[in-house]
Formats: C-alpha cells, sequence, structure tokens
C-alpha cells in the first residue's frame, strides 16, 4: 500500500442485520441464499468514523422536526468541489437539494423538455437514465459509445446525427457507469461543443467523481468553458463517494438562473423535504472525510489490482475493462459462449455470484457483467475462487 492505513477495510461487517438490498434481501430478490453479492453500487466498508460520530451526537437529541441545511452542509460542498475538482466559486444559491441524483435527473427531464420530447444518453449506461425517460413520457436518443482498441469513447458523429429538434439534453454519465471510463478534457470539450452548437442541456451525473482510480483527473462538465456551466447542471452527493448511499441526499448544481428557476418550480411541485439525517452526513463527509476517502481509494485500487491479477491469471477468457473511475469493474464473459440468461444463471447457481449483468444498461452491454469491487479483500478472494471452481467445472 503507498499510505498507511489508519481506517479499517478488511474487517467484514454483518450487514444481514440491516435491510440491505446487497445483503438482507438477497433471498426476497434472487430466491437463492449464500450468494457472494457483488451487484448494487454501495460498499461494504464502514463509512468515515467522522461521520458516523456526527450522526450520534444528533441522534442523541430527540427532537427530529422539520430541519434546514446547516452551514456546514454548504460550506463543505463548495470547499470539497474546489479543492478536489477544481470548480472555483460555487455559490450557495446554485444548490439545491435533492432526495438522489436519480430524482435530480428525473427532475430535470420534467424541468426542460416535454413529452414526447427526446433526451439522449451514451449506453451502455447507468439503467435509471432510461427509466426516468421513459417514466417521464419522453423518448430515449441512444448515442451508444464505441470500443475503440479494447477502450471506450463517445462517437461524436454519431452524437451529431442524432440531435434534432425534439432533442431537448443529453444526460452525461461522468465517470461513466458502467464501463468505468473518466472523462478527459479533451472528449468533454468536443461534447460540449456539440451542445453548444445543437443547443441542448447538459445533465452532468457526477455521483462517481471521487472514485479515481487511475490517472485521469475528473473534471466537472461546468468547469468546460463558461457556456459549459450556462447549459450544465451537475449532479453530486456524499453517496457513492463515503458510502452513505441510504441518506437520500444530493445536490443539483445549477449556475444558470433561468435553468435554476426552471428545476426549481419542477422541484416546488414535488414538495420536497431535507432529510435531516442526510444534511448531517453530507456536512461531516465532507468537511472530515477526506483521509478516509484517501485510504478507500488506496484499498480498492488494491482491490482492482487483485482482481485483474486474478482474472488474468486464473481465467484469461474474462476480459477486465480499464477501470478509470467508479469501484465497479465491467467484465466482457463472451469466451464463456453462453447467451445473457445462461451467464446469469451460471454466474448465480454455479458461481455464486450476484453480479450486475450487462444488458441492464442497454444491449450493448450483452455478455458483460459488472462487478462491485468496494469490499473486504477476503470477500473478493472468495468470490474468485468460486467463480473460478464453477468455471473450471464447465
Ligand atoms: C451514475 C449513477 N447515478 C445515480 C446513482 C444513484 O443515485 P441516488 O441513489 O442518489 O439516486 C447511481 C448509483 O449507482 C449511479 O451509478
Amino acid at each position: 500500500m503507498g499510505i498507511k492505513m489508519v481506517y479499517d477495510f478488511d474487517t467484514e461487517i454483518d450487514r444481514m442485520p440491516t435491510s440491505s438490498y446487497k445483503w438482507s434481501w438477497m433471498k426476497q430478490i434472487t430466491g437463492l441464499e449464500d450468494l457472494f453479492p457483488l451487484w448494487v453500487a454501495d460498499m461494504d466498508f464502514a463509512c468515515p468514523p467522522e461521520v458516523v460520530q456526527a450522526l450520534k451526537d444528533r441522534v442523541a437529541h430527540p427532537i427530529y422536526g422539520y430541519t434546514g441545511p446547516t452551514d456546514g452542509y454548504h460550506d463543505g460542498l463548495i470547499k470539497w468541489m474546489e479543492k478536489r475538482h477544481d470548480w472555483k466559486r460555487i455559490e450557495k444559491e446554485w444548490v439545491t437539494y435533492t432526495p438522489g441524483v436519480v430524482s435530480g435527473f428525473s427532475l430535470a427531464i420534467q424541468a426542460y423538455s416535454q413529452p414526447g420530447d427526446k433526451v439522449v444518453i451514451q449506453p451502455p449506461v447507468y439503467y435509471p437514465f432510461r427509466n426516468q425517460i421513459l417514466a417521464n413520457g419522453r423518448q430515449v436518443a441512444d448515442n451508444p459509445l464505441k470500443i475503440v482498441d479494447g477502450k471506450y469513447e463517445m462517437d461524436f458523429e454519431d452524437l451529431e446525427a442524432k440531435i434534432d429538434a425534439r432533442t431537448k439534453m443529453i444526460i452525461l454519465c461522468s465517470p461513466h457507469n458502467p464501463i468505468g471510463r473518466v472523462w478527459k478534457k479533451d472528449e468533454l470539450k468536443k461534447l460540449v461543443e456539440i451542445c453548444i452548437e445543437k443547443d441542448i442541456i447538459i445533465i452532468s451525473d457526477e455521483i462517481h467523481n471521487d472514485l479515481i482510480l487511475g490517472d485521469i483527473k475528473h473534471t466537472p462538465t461546468a468547469t468546460i468553458s463558461k457556456k459549459a456551466m450556462d447549459r450544465t447542471v451537475t449532479l453530486v452527493a456524499v453517496s457513492k463517494t463515503f458510502n452513505l448511499a441510504g441518506m437520500s441526499t444530493a445536490n443539483c448544481i445549477i449556475p444558470n438562473k433561468k435553468l435554476r428557476d426552471e428545476f426549481q418550480a419542477a422541484a416546488a411541485k414535488s414538495a420536497l423535504h431535507n432529510n435531516l439525517i442526510g444534511i448531517i452526513a453530507q456536512d461531516a463527509a465532507y468537511n472530515h472525510g477526506e483521509p478516509w476517502l484517501e485510504e478507500a481509494l488506496e484499498y480498492m485500487r488494491g482491490n482492482l489490482k487483485y482482481f485483474e491479477e486474478f482474472l488474468a491469471e486464473k481465467i484469461p477468457g474474462l476480459v477486465v475493462y480499464p477501470l478509470e473511475g467508479t469501484y465497479l469493474a465491467w467484465v466482457d464473459c463472451t469466451s464463456l459462449a453462453m447467451d445473457d440468461e445462461k451467464l446469469n444463471d451460471f454466474m448465480l447457481k454455479k458461481a455464486k455470484l450476484w453480479l450486475d449483468e450487462g444488458t441492464l444498461f442497454g444491449i450493448e452491454g450483452s455478455k458483460f457483467m459488472r462487478f462491485n469491487l468496494a469490499c473486504p479483500r477476503s470477500i473478493l478472494v472468495r468470490a474468485l475462487n468460486s467463480l473460478e471452481k464453477a468455471v473450471n467445472n464447465l
């Protein structure tokens, strides 16, 4: 390890008593037991002790009435974005609370388009993008990523061709779940140029912005240029970064006043309340969680190395795509020569691995599986041994 570890990522913590989807709901969702749950994107690590302490302190006060954001809620976010992502001078009033990033982009769809309008997405991509577009009665305009020399890239020519008069916005995934790219500045510049030329709004889902495992630095889309900032809605949260997904708290950063007013008008229709516990968690995480995050990233880089080396040596047919950001490894399982249903069945019933199957993210994900690597190394080791055994028995 490159840094001295103070926090504990090795201990296996029993999540069964917590009604966690990943662990406690296993039987209900899959009909099976004793699986290695490497699917939904949360971590099996204790979140920063600084956050736990802040929550304990607040919960010790026995009144949980209507509560506004603390000073540290906004200050922490603003300082964090400047320090970690070079986004200077975010103003407090640019930030609107939502109970999640998914509700953030759902409200953006409602705010900036009409039923029947088109919204661009870049599959394979986090599946609620498509679901929310369709649930709101809009059309999906697919601009699939392309694979060039074993690496995913955006297809700008196709993007230009796909945008027509009914296309109002693109939902960008940056870093991109599930394929693990951290988009480079050049790539974002090109994307922004097209969005300016075609006059569409950019909804930039940057929930994975802090989970950088490789060498490429995350660039917030809004910081590409003044014009980019004027048409970008940025969605961020402490949920993925600090393992706080159950806190139902996210932030939509909208510098453009007109876009902000439209967003807030859509949000007002849903009468959203702040979540008291989420406020405390965000305040503590952004203000005190950085040392924990550095170690968590180092630990996950170690998991990724173990994962890549294990597969390369023991199951070389499985191809791991370069994981630059997120802790979700995207693995091409074509060599197992199974259709998607069989592949999923094999992973669940033979390998005992509960993964997210590639087709969830679009047909482009056929024959792929997504592995969540944010767990104690010992779990990963047992899961991979179980996979190796199942493959050897084929
Ligand atoms: C790209 C992306 N956006 C949003 C979310 C979920 O956001 P929330 O739980 O805040 O709605 C996830 C969770 O995996 C994600 O990967």
